[in-house]
């Protein structure tokens, strides 16, 4: 494994963000609990907010939950090794007060590594890493930007992000996070797949009849409604999360897990998948609940009466080559369902010894990423008793009592010790795009594209089921 290099210092740009609160700050206690931090390796928060040495350490402290007294002192001890600079005074001063603190923390040593994680929107992104590189970029040791989705909104602004980039920072430079790829099942579908002959030997069109992947998820927009109304739900989280996992799905096997070798292979599965048409999806948009107790996604503050935000979408992807051809991949993500799930289910073709049995189902692998983590074989057995009745049932990989590293906790220890093989790379962003681009565009360019209402809590909008069962009899003619 590679190691954290001595000597590193991590600076959050955004310390006071809900980011930096939620995630970060706990996945990096999560990572000195695991002692998985060298002795002098620092963090720097950076915000505009004028705030005191104690009140940073309570931000850091508060959403911790300390399972038992003996963790405490790691939590003093992650403290230690945290300080704050504020960014009051804005522009060039800002950024010399902070590299005032590098230089100091990095005095007297041989090299010192920055790493500086952009927990701040989008907009910023650029020149704050203009003035990164004009004030703070290390002189005696590796440089790095930890920069987190949306990148862009479309193919072109995505482009326009990394041609704004690119002068100041080479590729090797950017570590781009999508925190699905740090979660541990997502990370075990290519040992799933490469590890073992009984999966990797039917995965393609001659055995699979279809692949769904569903991001569910019980909540709505709850307050962040100004966010979501000009995101929406493809560009949320199917654009990155749901085609991350789908690439990890389907894709060849890399001739080795270097970051090369694995984003080669993503790229290239990536664009073998045709962009998304407007008929192949079904948009909806959450109502309120049946009860009127839980708000539309228009009741949501700053969302207005006349919003066509999906909050929904149902689509269905074709890989158009050897492997996959024919297959149909449902995409579903969605807010305010009646369920938070997310899972990918391999449904297998009828086996040929059918006809010998009654009641035989088609074999299905469920792979759930979240809650209950787990794998689970959908099998045909015989029910024990005197008759030779059939039922299904699962082999059942659960990951109960097992320990489940945070995705951030992962995510950053890659970023830390320079491991990029579960960093996004740029051209798998642009592969990304295209998929998504043209959907978006018509979505977003023709005022006769309403979504669908579904009431909040229910499965989503009407129509769903037919729509699925009208491709599957498809791929079945
Ligand atoms: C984020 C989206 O990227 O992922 C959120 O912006 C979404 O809208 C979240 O809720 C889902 O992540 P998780 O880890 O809770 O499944």
């Amino acid at each position: 494994t590679i190691e954290i290099k001595e000597s590193t210092v991590l600076v959050i740009l955004g310390a006071s963000g809900d980011l930096a609160k939620k995630k970060l700050f706990p996945g990096l206690y999560g990572l000195e609990r695991k002692c998985l931090l060298p002795e002098d390796f620092q963090v720097v928060g950076f915000a505009p907010d004028q705030i005191s040495h104690e009140e940073f350490v309570n931000i850091i402290r508060s959403p911790v939950k300390l399972e038992s007294p003996r963790f405490a002192e790691q939590l003093k001890q992650f403290c230690n090794r945290c300080s704050y600079v504020s960014g009051h005074e804005g522009g060039d001063k800002s950024f010399e007060a902070l590299k005032k603190k590098l230089d100091e923390i990095g005095h007297g040593k041989k090299e010192q590594h920055r790493l500086f994680y952009m927990a701040l929107p989008p907009s910023v992104f650029v020149p704050m890493s203009e003035q990164l590189k004009k004030h703070c970029y290390s002189e005696k040791g590796q440089t790095r930007l930890i920069i987190e989705k949306p990148f862009g909104h479309d193919l072109e602004s995505s482009r326009e992000l990394q041609r704004s980039l690119d002068p100041n920072w080479r590729e090797d430079e950017i570590f781009r996070v999508d925190h699905y790829l740090g979660k541990e099942v997502v990370n075990n579908l290519l040992v799933l797949r490469f590890g073992n002959e009984i999966f990797g030997s039917i995965w393609n069109q001659r055995n699979i009849d279809n692949i769904q992947v569903s991001i569910l998820e019980g909540k709505g927009a709850e307050g962040r409604g100004s966010y979501f109304n000009s995101t929406g739900v493809i560009r949320d989280v199917m654009q990155n999360h749901m085609i991350q996992i789908l690439a990890l799905l389907t894709m060849e096997r890399p001739k080795s897990l270097s970051a090369d070798d694995l984003c080669d292979q993503k790229v290239r599965v990536l664009d073998w998948i045709q962009p998304i048409k407007v008929e192949d999806t079904i948009i909806g948009q959450y109502a309120k609940s049946g009860d009127g107790e839980k708000p539309a996604f228009k009741d949501e503050e700053d969302v207005p009466d006349d919003s066509r935000c999906a909050t929904f979408c149902a689509a269905i992807a074709h890989i158009d080559n050897e492997r996959w051809n024919g297959v149909p991949f449902f995409l579903k993500a969605g807010k305010a369902l009646n369920e938070s799930k997310t899972e990918i289910i391999i449904q297998l073709k009828h086996s040929a010894n059918a006809n010998i049995f009654k009641d035989m189902v088609p074999n299905k692998l469920t792979i759930r990423v979240q809650p209950n983590e787990g794998v689970f074989l959908t099998v045909n057995t015989s029910v024990p008793s005197l008759t030779t009745s059939i039922e299904p049932m699962d082999l059942d990989l659960t990951y109960r009592d097992r320990e489940i590293p945070e995705a951030y906790e992962a995510l950053l220890l890659d970023a830390l010790r320079g491991d990029y093989s579960r960093s996004v790379r740029g051209d798998e962003l642009d592969a990304s795009w295209k998929i998504f681009t043209p959907l978006l565009h018509h979505l977003d360019e023709n005022e006769e594209e309403k979504p669908r209402e579904y009431r909040y809590g229910s499965t989503g909008p009407e129509g769903l089921d037919e729509f699925v069962t009208s491709y599957q009899n498809r791929s079945k003619m």
